[in-house]
């Protein structure tokens, strides 16, 4: 069954509560990729065409409340106000008034004295301690402030928050225009993928990726790993890492998937390696299994891009989740490049790049034009991929 979108809903003079992801990369007050606000906004000037009256809440980087020095620190570090001024920006036929609150009589003064169309951006969820541990006091309080509630923030619907989570048990739900795109291409390649389907899978850590690496086994017709991770598949292997990134208590586990899936599992052939992480003096090209001591790999070599492309080739669903190498140094991110190259080029195939690092890389290459989608969630999207249940979706109402 569907979820109920935001266009089941009677709108027009009610107040509406949006859990949005403006979770936005920012250096100081500069936003340096406003790519999520850009995607609420569907969903938002829906709302506030359809005479609304928007309350907007969403988290914005870490916030820790154990230590009270800190915390302040990162309040001040991920104040929203720099997302209220970019919003009024990006809508300007409406009027978006940010509120440096996020309870009390400012925010609920600001709620009160808003017209149909207008917008309220409250101040970071994580400013409340409450928000992460679903404070069932603070989601009744958030829900208080309105008739309805719609969540797009896809982002975050991995989160059992109160924001996520708590503020829907209260009120009348539905998905946003965002959320509904988002499953729209990620429930295609995870219930009706077209043939072949190939996942690519990268980064530093095996531990991240075991559950979507289980579950794309049973989906997907190529596994293909790479990024620091392979390093724990050629030690499950028994073939020599040198210093490479290794997470020795995930050696079994990779052995297993090894054994299991055959050559379903795709790992890369040869690997580049260099004598040092921060200062690498000697760098070059070795096969897989000849990793010399003392070494460590950084990126997939020039044969394994080939092999990886010829993999790749015929594809008719990709799903792309983490670099190849350390991309963000220029003499390790060949194999990125290749292998976001080789999928952007595909023809009539159905990209979908789960967000993070390889949504990055794509746009900072240009082909981000060239996917067919680039989710908007780095952990959520994982989290579909693998399977599980998202509590901020399943907490919405069906159609
Ligand atoms: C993200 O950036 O993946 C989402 O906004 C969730 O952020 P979080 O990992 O801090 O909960």
């Amino acid at each position: 069954m569907a979820k109920k979108s935001v266009t089941d809903l009677q709108v027009e003079g009610k107040k509406v509560i949006v859990r949005v992801d403006f979770n936005v990369p920012h250096k100081g007050e500069e936003i340096t990729d406003d790519n999520r606000i850009r995607a609420a906004l569907p969903t938002i000037n829906y709302l506030a065409d359809h005479h609304a009256k928007v309350i907007l809440l969403s988290h914005l980087g870490k916030v820790d409340h154990k230590d009270p020095e800190k915390c302040e620190k990162d309040k001040a570090k991920n104040d929203m106000s720099i997302v209220g001024k970019r919003l009024q920006e990006l809508v300007p036929n409406h009027k978006v008034t940010f509120v440096n609150a996020t309870r009390g009589e400012a925010l609920e003064n600001a709620v009160n004295a808003m017209a149909e169309g207008d917008i309220v951006l409250m101040q970071n969820t994580r400013y409340e301690k409450g928000e992460s541990k679903n404070d069932p006091e603070l989601g009744a309080y958030w829900a208080s402030l309105a008739d309805l509630y719609v969540s797009d923030a896809f982002g975050s619907v991995h989160r059992a928050h109160a924001s996520t989570v708590g503020i829907p048990t209260h009120l009348p739900s539905a998905v946003g225009f965002l959320i509904e795109k988002e499953l729209k291409y990620l429930g295609t390649a995870l219930d009706d993928p077209k043939h072949p389907f190939v996942a690519v899978l990268g980064g530093a850590k095996v531990s991240d990726k075991i559950g979507v690496i289980e579950n794309l086994l049973k989906i997907a017709d190529k596994v293909i790993v790479g990024g620091g991770m392979a390093y724990t598949f050629y030690k499950a292997k028994g073939w020599n890492v040198g210093t490479s990134l290794l997470e020795e208590d995930k050696v079994e586990v990779a052995k297993s998937f090894l054994d299991k899936a055959g050559d379903k599992l795709v790992l890369p052939v040869d690997t580049v390696v260099a004598n040092d992480f921060d200062n690498p003096t000697d760098v070059k090209t070795v096969d897989a299994n000849a990793i010399p001591d003392g070494y460590m790999g950084l990126d997939i070599g020039p044969k394994t891009i080939a092999y990886f492309k010829e993999q790749l080739s015929g594809a008719k669903t990709v799903f792309w989740n983490g670099p190849m190498g350390v991309f963000e140094k220029p003499e390790f991110a060949k194999g990125t490049i290749g292998v976001c190259e080789a999928i952007a080029n595909l023809d009539d195939c159905m990209s979908i790049i789960g967000g993070g690092d390889s949504a990055s890389a794509a746009k900072n290459l240009g082909y981000a034009d060239k996917f067919t989608h680039i989710s908007t969630g780095g952990g959520a999207s994982l989290e579909y991929m693998e399977g599980k249940e998202l509590p901020g979706i399943a907490i919405i109402e069906e159609k």
